[in-house]
């Protein structure tokens, strides 16, 4: 059995964002506080005792405290066994400072993003004798283990996504593969999995491989149109600039596949399929997909 827990849904900023007065922040703050969500992140278990994290969200320290299944045991422990990243992003590695403190687990991401970790030596608060970085290679499974050294009864496969640099190193860095990977997660046992896509720009033909006939998806709802940040004069980027497939893109390219659930995961503030009731929220429940909240327990 493949357990899954939807930590955070929003994309970076969360919901409300500190600086922003827009429509949804407005709301979340004031009378609908059922639209707050913490920043992107799952936790999946073969065993329901021992989990990863895939991906460190800023707002982590708050998604734990919300998440009974992820409580400590004894004086000291965690069940959280490893954190597995996707990316680089400030959304999705800072969360690893809230897990300082002295308690053993593996960090698992690709050499691009491990640079960045070793680059940046706030990170070295992670002191590699508790916390050992495993580099991961695109189309290369692997079974993340325990911190015991015992098999997890995952099996985790990563594969490149297109995307690019994060946002913190554009100026310096050329995007390359491996900036942005997709994950196919599944229980060894049962083979039951997931494919996770919380950024991913288009839709290769290999995303598209992963993605055909899958029993669960979470795929990048940043934006539900591309220059939907530019159009509210938040930003002059479009979600293709920030390696982000609209919604609007995204609900016609995945349709045929046969995916059993397909579930929107870092969704932008400024994203008006977050409202429900919106002609975006209706057009996607429509289309067959869902809009998930914090919180959300899955078994597969
Ligand atoms: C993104 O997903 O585009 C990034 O999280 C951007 C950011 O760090 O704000
Ligand atoms: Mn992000
Ligand atoms: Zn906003």
């Amino acid at each position: 059995m493949l357990s899954i827990i939807v930590l955070g849904t929003a994309a970076g900023g969360g919901v409300p964002q500190w600086n922003c007065g827009c429509d949804n922040c407005r709301a979340a703050r004031n009378g609908h506080r059922e639209l707050q969500a913490t920043q992107a992140s799952i936790a999946v278990s073969a065993d329901e005792a021992h989990w990863f994290l895939i991906n460190a969200s800023p707002d982590l320290r708050q998604q734990l405290t919300q998440t009974p299944a992820l409580h400590p045991r004894a004086l000291r422990h965690s069940p959280i066994a490893g954190v597995i990243l996707s990316n680089g992003e400030v959304d999705a590695i800072t969360g690893l400072l809230s897990l300082r403190e002295g308690t053993a687990f593996t960090l698992y991401g690709h050499q691009r993003v491990l640079d960045l970790l070793a680059e940046n030596s706030i990170f070295n608060v992670l002191k590699p004798a508790l916390v050992p970085r495993i580099g991961i290679t695109p189309d290369a499974a692997f079974e993340p283990l325990l911190p015991d050294g015992t098999p997890s009864g995952l099996e985790i496969l990563p594969f490149i996504a297109p995307g690019k640099a994060a946002l913190f190193v554009e100026d310096s860095s050329a995007n390359e593969d491996g900036d942005t990977l997709g994950f196919v997660i599944r229980d060894r046992a049962s083979s039951e999995g997931l494919v996770f896509l919380a950024a991913c720009a288009a839709i290769t033909p290999e995303v598209e491989a992963h993605l055909r006939g899958a029993k669960l998806a979470f795929f990048d709802g940043t934006l539900f149109t591309d220059d939907e940040m530019i159009r509210l004069g938040l930003s002059a980027k479009t979600g293709q600039r920030m390696g982000h497939m609209a919604m609007s893109a995204a609900i016609p390219a995945l349709d045929g596949l046969g995916i059993a659930r397909k579930i929107f995961l870092h969704i932008n503030n400024s994203n008006p399929a977050l409202l429900p009731g919106s002609p975006e929220r209706q057009a996607v429940e429509q289309a067959g997909w869902q809009i998930p909240a914090d919180g959300m327990e899955i078994t597969l």
